[in-house]
């Protein structure tokens, strides 16, 4: 720590590190003092946008990380290189955001886990849905016991997923993306532990996993623009856009949760959470007991959106930082991460050899 704030670095300046460049920017106790990408070119567009002329360019992971004064990283490369950078970050000694998926296999994952253990550093990793003000509103009410006992959720991420994006070139290939469920489906997973448990700050544990996978993008040239109603040429997606799973959990809740990149309308991720006392669906709220016999509508911003601006990274990011300053770990941590993508994980199991498969792998 020089200057009584904590030194960042940013490793990959593409569209995510926009919000946690600007995030950093607006918490006291940091300062990003280097930011990294293959294309030297990137990291310099963000500090110019960002007004950092003080902050160190890098094109390589590693030698950004011998830089002095660093003591935070912010892992926003693509999917497929967050192992190698984490493995780095932990042997470097720096606490870490790492952003989701944190990886692509369970094996990294192990990888990634024994290193930060090692190291004795703090991670977060970005399932940055967490600290939406709707769910944290639905998660204060079950807290509460306002539902009662839940005993079954579900939550889908539905969205397009398509050449918007700047990460689709390498994010629609199976060797580096793996799936839809970890490319973006990993946020409705995610969900899907946090709502699954009463526990305040606790996501429940899954045991067992089913599903299928279909649609019918895969290895299409020819691609849908619900924007302009135009198909129109392009890289085809390797893996299935639609995944629909069960998973039990350890406290017996049941839940559904589905990925559809397929779906022609907006943005959209529903949300179904059944109590013995009441019912939540999206942002409305019944419980007789509480709210008597109608619905009624929760307050804070609904989850609507795949856009970055549109995603808590403040506060996810002051979390993170809050972490590291008092010495705890969070909630979303590298070890709680890893419970969200053996669900996924063990998935693809499912669909090669379709029976149930138990967890943890
Ligand atoms: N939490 C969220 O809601 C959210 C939203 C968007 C993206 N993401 C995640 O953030 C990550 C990045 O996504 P993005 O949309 O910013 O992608 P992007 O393609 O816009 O940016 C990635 C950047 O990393 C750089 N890069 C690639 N390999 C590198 C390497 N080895 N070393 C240094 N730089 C490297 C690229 O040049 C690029 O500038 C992905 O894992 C994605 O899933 C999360």
């Amino acid at each position: 720590m020089a200057n009584d704030k904590y030194g960042v670095l940013i490793a990959g300046a593409g569209w995510v590190s926009t919000q946690h460049i600007g995030a950093y920017a607006k918490n006291p106790n940091v300062e990003v003092r280097a930011i990294c990408d293959l294309d030297l070119s990137k990291a310099r567009q963000r500090a110019e946008e960002f007004q950092l002329p003080g902050a160190a360019l890098y094109d390589n992971v590693e030698d950004a990380l011998k830089h002095e004064g660093i003591d935070l990283v912010s892992i926003c490369t693509p999917q497929h290189v967050h192992c190698e950078n984490a493995l780095a970050a932990a042997a470097a000694g720096k606490h870490m955001l790492i952003e989701k998926p944190a990886a692509n296999s369970p094996g990294e994952l192990r990888r990634m886990q024994d290193a930060v253990q090692r190291a004795g550093v703090k991670t977060v990793v970005g399932f940055v849905l967490r600290w939406n003000p709707l769910i944290q509103q639905i998660k204060g009410r079950l807290a509460a016991g306002v539902l009662g006992e839940v005993f079954c959720v579900e939550t889908d991420y539905q969205s397009y997923n398509s050449d918007w994006w700047g990460g689709w070139e390498q994010g629609r290939r199976k060797d580096l993306a793996v799936s839809a469920m970890a490319v973006a489906g990993c946020h409705a997973v995610d969900a899907l532990r946090w709502f699954a448990t009463t526990e305040a700050n606790a996501a429940a544990d899954p045991v067992e996993v089913f599903g299928y996978a279909g649609g019918k993008r895969k290895g299409k040239a020819m691609q849908f623009n619900p924007t302009t109603c135009q198909w129109y040429e392009q890289s085809s997606m390797e893996y299935d856009g639609l995944e629909m799973l069960l998973v039990r959990f350890s406290n017996g809740v049941v839940g559904k949760v589905s990925v559809n990149f397929e779906a022609v309308q907006p943005y959209t991720f529903p949300i179904r959470i059944y109590g013995d006392r009441g019912t939540i669906r999206d942002n409305r709220l019944f419980a007789p007991e509480t709210t008597g016999a109608d619905w009624v509508e929760l307050p804070g911003i609904r989850p609507e959106s795949s856009d970055v601006t549109h995603h808590p990274f403040q506060a996810e990011i002051d979390h993170f930082v809050a972490c590291v300053r008092d010495g705890v770990e969070s909630h979303c941590n590298l070890a709680d991460a890893v419970k969200t993508h053996e669900v996924f994980f063990a998935a693809e199991q499912c669909y090669r050899e379709p029976r149930p498969v138990r967890l943890p792998l």
